[in-house]
């Protein structure tokens, strides 16, 4: 898309990326929780979208530990979804998990996510495991992802 930079967010983004969040999920993270992933740097990254109209378009939060990269959370601005932003911005965080170092990357989503669920076997994970009532609010199992190959040499969304 046109525009579109993916980048490490700042504090500044914080508010906004709390808004997504709580917008987009039934048990969300709070600004909280948020804030200590931004400036606890060493395992837990956050990333952002950015469109030229919209400082903070999607978001993603992941943990690299050793070579795995697990990732915590995404979520797209309702207006935006269905327009390939999730998928920029994963293929994003996995390109630079790997040029660090990363072999794999793992997730959890809920069994009736079937967007997200989309999203990730487009990406190329596969189901491993199921985590029964693992979620809250509503409780719910857990299908956990693993991608088992993870390639750095994609060029990055933005250039
Ligand atoms: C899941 C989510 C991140 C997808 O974001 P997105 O930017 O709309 O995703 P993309 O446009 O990159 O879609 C990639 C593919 O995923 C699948 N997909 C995405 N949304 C879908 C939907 N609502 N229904 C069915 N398939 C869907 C499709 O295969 C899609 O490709 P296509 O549009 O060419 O058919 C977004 O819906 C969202 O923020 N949901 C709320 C938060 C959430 O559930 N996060 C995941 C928690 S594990």
């Amino acid at each position: 898309m046109e525009g579109m930079v993916v980048e490490r967010a700042w504090e500044s983004d914080l508010d906004a990326v709390a808004a997504l969040e709580a917008d987009a999920f039934t048990n969300p993270w709070t600004r909280d929780m948020l804030e200590r992933e931004l400036r606890q740097s060493e395992v837990a990254r956050v990333y952002v979208l950015r469109l030229p109209a919209q400082p903070v378009a999607a978001f993603c939060t992941c943990w690299v530990i050793y070579d795995e990269l697990h990732i915590n959370t995404i979520a797209v601005d309702r207006n935006r979804r269905r327009q390939g932003l999730a998928t920029a911005l994963m293929r994003y965080v996995l390109e630079d998990a790997a040029r660090g170092g990363a072999a794999r990357a793992t997730l959890e989503v809920r069994r009736s996510n079937d967007a997200a669920q989309r999203l990730y076997e487009r990406l190329g994970f596969k189901i491993s495991a199921v985590r029964h009532r693992y979620y809250t609010h509503p409780e719910e199992d857990a299908l956990i992802f693993w991608l088992d190959r993870l390639e750095p040499s994609a060029p990055r969304p933005e250039s």
